[in-house]
């Protein structure tokens, strides 16, 4: 197992290994957008990784060919349908402002803080 945390919202879950910071989010109900299902087509589920980055799977090319085409991108953004969690440990991020304003568009009946 390994804990995501989500640092601006103070959410976190225990996943197991080869779980997605995606499939994450959604266990801790965390507001990460998702806009193509988690295919790797868009870039609604932006994050940065604060910590942990040595923990999950490598990005390989086609996330970071849409990782280019995203807003705000840093040195620490992963898309969080892509990255895999492959070794135990604490993980912590945050969701860009990019895949928060997704979650929201999709979600208009939560409130967001
Ligand atoms: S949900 Fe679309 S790329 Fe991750």
């Amino acid at each position: 197992m390994a804990r995501v945390r989500f640092l601006d919202k103070n959410l976190e879950a225990d996943v197991a290994l080869g779980t997605s910071i995606l499939a994450a989010a959604q266990a801790a109900g965390a507001p990460e957008g998702s806009a193509c299902g988690g295919v790797c087509a868009c870039s609604t589920c932006h994050v940065y990784v604060e910590k942990g980055a040595e923990l999950l799977s490598e990005a390989e090319e086609d996330e970071e060919d849409i990782l280019d085409k995203a807003f705000d991108v840093r040195m620490n953004s992963r898309l969080g349908c892509q990255a895999k969690v492959l070794k135990e440990g604490l993980i912590e991020l945050r969701i860009s402002k990019e895949s928060l304003d997704a979650y929201f568009n999709e979600h208009p009946n939560e409130v967001r803080d």
